[in-house]
Formats: C-alpha cells, structure tokens, sequence
C-alpha cells in the first residue's frame, strides 16, 4: 500500500476505511497502453474501486490477469475486443476513463492526432452511451479540446447527453505546474496549487499564477513559466523521442481525478478539479467547453466557477486561447455531424 500513502494521504486513507464499502465499478479503455497499464495498476490499489474493467484492442485479459494477483479487494476482469467484450466492460460502470488512442511523436501537435483518435473515441463514446448513459466519462485521448465536444455529439444523437458527466481530464497541467512553480520556490509542490483554466493544448493551456502563491513571479521568469506549463507535453514527447508522450505523469493524474470524482460521489463536499467541461463561461463567445475549477458531486460537476479576478498578462494569455480553443470544438462537432 505504498503507493496509496504517497498518492492519497493520510486523511483520504481514512475516508477510504469508511467508504470502500461502496461499490465502484470503474472501466478503463485503451487499458494495456503506456497510460492504461499504469493507470489500471494505481486503480488497483484505490480502495474506493470495487471493479475494475479493463479493454483494449490488444492484451487487456493479460494485464488484468497482472493486476488480480495484487492483494487489494477490488476485482480485475479484462475483456475480449469484440462488442460484447466491449459492452461487457462497460455495462454497470460509475466511471469511464478513455486513454485509447495515439500518442504524439516529436514534430506533431495534438490536433495532428485528431484524424487517427477523433473516430477511435467515437466508437468507444457510442459503446458507453449505449451500454452505461449514466457513467461519468473521462476523455484522456488527444486532443482532448476535440475528442470531449465528439463525445458529446455522440451523446446527444443518442439521446442521452448529460453535460454534467463528460469531463476532459487537464490534471496533467496542474500537476505540472505545482511542480515547475514548486522548482522555481524551491517549495514542497504538495504545498502548491495553480489553477489552470481553457483547454489541453498550446496555448489555450492558460495558467493563473496571479491566483497561485507566488503572484510576484513577472517578467521573464513568468514567461519561461507558462511557456514551460504550456508545453509541458512537448518536453515528454522530445526526451522520449518518437517511443511516445506522458505515460506515468498522466496516468497519476488520471487516477487523481478519478479518486477525486469517487471521493465526491461518495459523499465528500468540497471536492474541486480544474476540468474541460461543457461550461457557461464563454458560450457568448462560442466557445462551448472550457476547463476551469469545477466543484465535483454525486451527480458529476456540481458547480462549475468562473475564473475568477485575472492580470492584464493573463487577459492576454486568455483571448489567446479562445480563438484556438473555438476551432479546436468546432472541429470536434463537424466530424461527428459529417461521420456520425
Ligand atoms: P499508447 O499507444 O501507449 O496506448 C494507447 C492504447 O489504446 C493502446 O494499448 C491501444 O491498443 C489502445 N487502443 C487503440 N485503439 C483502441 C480502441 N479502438 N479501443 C480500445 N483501445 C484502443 O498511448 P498512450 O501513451 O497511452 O496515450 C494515449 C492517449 O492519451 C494519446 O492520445 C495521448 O495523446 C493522450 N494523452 C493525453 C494526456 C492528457 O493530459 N489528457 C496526457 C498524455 C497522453
Ligand atoms: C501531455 O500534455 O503530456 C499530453 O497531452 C500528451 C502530449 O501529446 O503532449
């Protein structure tokens, strides 16, 4: 239980004793991947997870048939890629972690991926809205600043569209900039907590460091900073060299927001992650998602919260994003109404 001291802390180790009685069944998808097996392996060990389900197109029965011989109580199964497999996995589940598609090789952008993963979470968003409506689904595939509006296109021509359980997971940049502003202080990053509002790529990657501990970083320092914050990804994908993106890092964040969400179905109050979602902030501008802080509950994003007061440099940072982060939709909805 190492690994759940380090990640979850004391105080959630308690709240876990107390509702790890509740059932959670939790389904990953694209699971034997760099972000999947990880991922899996940290929902293995989180007491919350009763269930948990596994599928990919490729070597999922194996990495659970890994992951059931670890003495922890929930119960592994993985799943032939076949519909029914695929239907089988889903069928019962509270959440939906989607981390099925490729990875970015140097040179590329996320929105370079889009022609492969756009139909991936497509079909994988079609099996979910029929075999679970009610689940919570968490797009981890790139680039999310399409993959989360296609998963709502696929909801909504079924039928079933709850905007309150579709979250694009944007963890990663807050973990991230805990730790870069953590280096900068010379600080314990667990001390640090940036809010990072807008999308997952580039610049609609926006972080409000006026908002965070440390509102005297300026100049050049805040330059290399939200520089470095925004493309915390592309340092992954160059130190990996064409073998892939963040595996690790992501898979820690993933199972972050995926305890965050059990923690706040189960009850707990005050459960807040910044997250892409289908949000009120900027529809007047046309933009229909966006990631900011949103207060988590039994029945998905309870309350979604503005901004909040931001700098002149950050208003910058902010209409920056906007443009990009309205196409980057856009492109989203057109390929579900052109290939539905
Ligand atoms: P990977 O290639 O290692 O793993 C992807 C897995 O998906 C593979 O096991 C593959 O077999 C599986 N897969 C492909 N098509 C599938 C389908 N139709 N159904 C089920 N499974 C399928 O890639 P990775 O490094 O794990 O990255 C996965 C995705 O996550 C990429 O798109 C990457 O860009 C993205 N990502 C997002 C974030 C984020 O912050 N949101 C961070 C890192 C990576
Ligand atoms: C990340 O931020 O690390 C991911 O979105 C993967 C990538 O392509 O950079």
């Amino acid at each position: 239980m190492f690994f759940v001291r380090q990640m979850f802390g004391q105080a959630q180790r308690r709240a876990f004793s107390v509702s790890a009685r509740q059932s959670s069944k939790v389904a990953v998808l694209g699971a034997a991947g760099g972000i999947g097996q990880p991922l899996s392996l940290l929902l293995k060990l989180n007491p919350r997870v009763s269930q948990l389900a596994l599928y990919d197109i490729r070597l999922a029965p194996g990495v659970a048939a890994d992951l059931s011989h670890i003495n922890t109580k929930s119960v592994v199964k993985g799943y032939d890629p076949t519909p029914s497999g695929l239907r089988e996995c889903l069928t019962g589940s509270e959440i939906i972690l989607i981390p099925a598609g490729v990875p970015r090789k140097p040179g590329m952008t996320r929105d370079d991926l889009f022609n492969t993963n756009a139909s991936i979470v497509r079909d994988l968003a079609k099996a979910a809205a029929d075999a679970a409506p009610d689940a919570n689904v968490l797009v981890i595939a790139n680039p999310v600043n399409s993959t989360v509006p296609i998963c709502a296109e696929v909801y909504k021509s079924k039928g079933v569209y709850n905007p309150k359980r579709l979250f694009g997971v944007t963890t990663l940049d807050v973990v991230r900039s805990s730790r870069f502003i953590s280096e900068i202080k010379g600080t314990d990053p667990a001390d640090e907590n940036v809010t990072v509002v807008g999308g997952h790529s580039g610049v609609t990657i926006v972080p409000l460091i006026s908002q965070s501990r440390h509102p005297d970083i300026s100049g050049a320092q805040l330059d290399a900073l939200v520089n470095r914050i925004q493309f915390g990804g592309d340092e992954v994908v160059k130190a990996k060299d064409g073998a892939g993106s963040a595996t690790l890092s992501m898979a820690m964040a993933g199972a972050r927001f995926a305890e965050s969400l059990l923690k706040a179905a189960q009850g707990e109050k005050g459960v807040i992650e910044p997250t892409f979602v289908d949000s009120p902030l900027y529809k007047d501008q046309g933009v229909e998602f966006f990631a900011s802080r949103v207060e988590l509950g039994p029945e998905g994003a309870h309350n979604i919260y503005p901004v909040g007061k931001i700098n002149k440099y950050e208003e910058g940072l902010l209409e920056a994003c906007l443009g990009d982060l309205k196409k980057n939709i856009q492109k989203g909805i057109d390929f579900v109404k052109a290939n539905p």
